[in-house]
């Protein structure tokens, strides 16, 4: 069932948490939800976050106005299956992570995208967003056969989760690396 949002410290749950026993044990404590427009502020802040941007392939800081206007239309887009992960056992519905499937026309193939809040990385949030994000991309676009992870060279984090996650390296320009799940 879903709880109150979060009115204040939105990132308490995280640092309460000690995670990285086993992604088995992880599932069973978060589910995935379609991305609101109420997620804004905290998806905001992940993406301007210093360390998201240094390794993204737009570094700039975005405005809450210009985020907004996107965000706007990135729910509202049918090409795009965006949600979010969060912690059914916690007293708020604090996002943790976001996953995003981009659709690109007459191809089969979709990009995905992630992000997982500064404050709970290295825990496993990654691992379980992108796995409990499979079965909705199925069920929403089953005729979608490939997924893209385009990955920064330096991105250590990234592309260890793509790698251990059953995506494949494709190539790389020499900043930027593909990886190909193939489903
Ligand atoms: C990349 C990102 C999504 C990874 O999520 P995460 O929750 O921190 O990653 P996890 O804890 O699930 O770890 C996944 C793997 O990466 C490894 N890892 C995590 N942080 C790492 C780091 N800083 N350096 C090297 N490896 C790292 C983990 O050990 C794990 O590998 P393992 O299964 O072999 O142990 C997250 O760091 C993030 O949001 N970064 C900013 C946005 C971004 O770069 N998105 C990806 C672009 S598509």
């Amino acid at each position: 069932m879903r709880k109150g949002r979060a009115t204040d410290g939105r990132a308490e749950p995280l640092r309460q948490m000690r995670l990285r026993p086993g992604t088995a044990s992880l599932s069973a404590r978060y589910a995935m939800r379609p991305v609101e427009l109420a997620d804004a502020e905290a998806l905001l802040e992940w993406r301007n976050d210093f360390e998201t941007r240094r390794l993204a392939r737009t570094q700039g800081v975005i405005s809450l106005r210009d985020h907004m206007k996107w965000l706007e239309a990135a729910i509202a887009d049918e090409a795009r299956l965006y949600r979010v992960l969060w912690d059914v056992g916690a007293e708020a519905d604090v996002p943790l992570a976001s996953v995003r499937y981009d659709l690109e026309p007459d191809t089969g193939c979709a990009e995905v995208s992630i992000l997982v809040a500064p404050t709970g990385r290295g825990r496993g949030i990654g691992r379980v967003a992108l796995e409990q994000s499979l079965p909705e991309l199925r069920q929403w676009r089953p005729e979608v056969t490939e997924v893209l992870a385009v990955v920064h060279e330096n991105n250590l984090a990234s592309r260890r989760l793509f790698e251990s996650t059953g995506y494949t390296y494709r190539d790389s320009d020499g900043d930027w690396r593909t990886y190909v799940l193939a489903l």
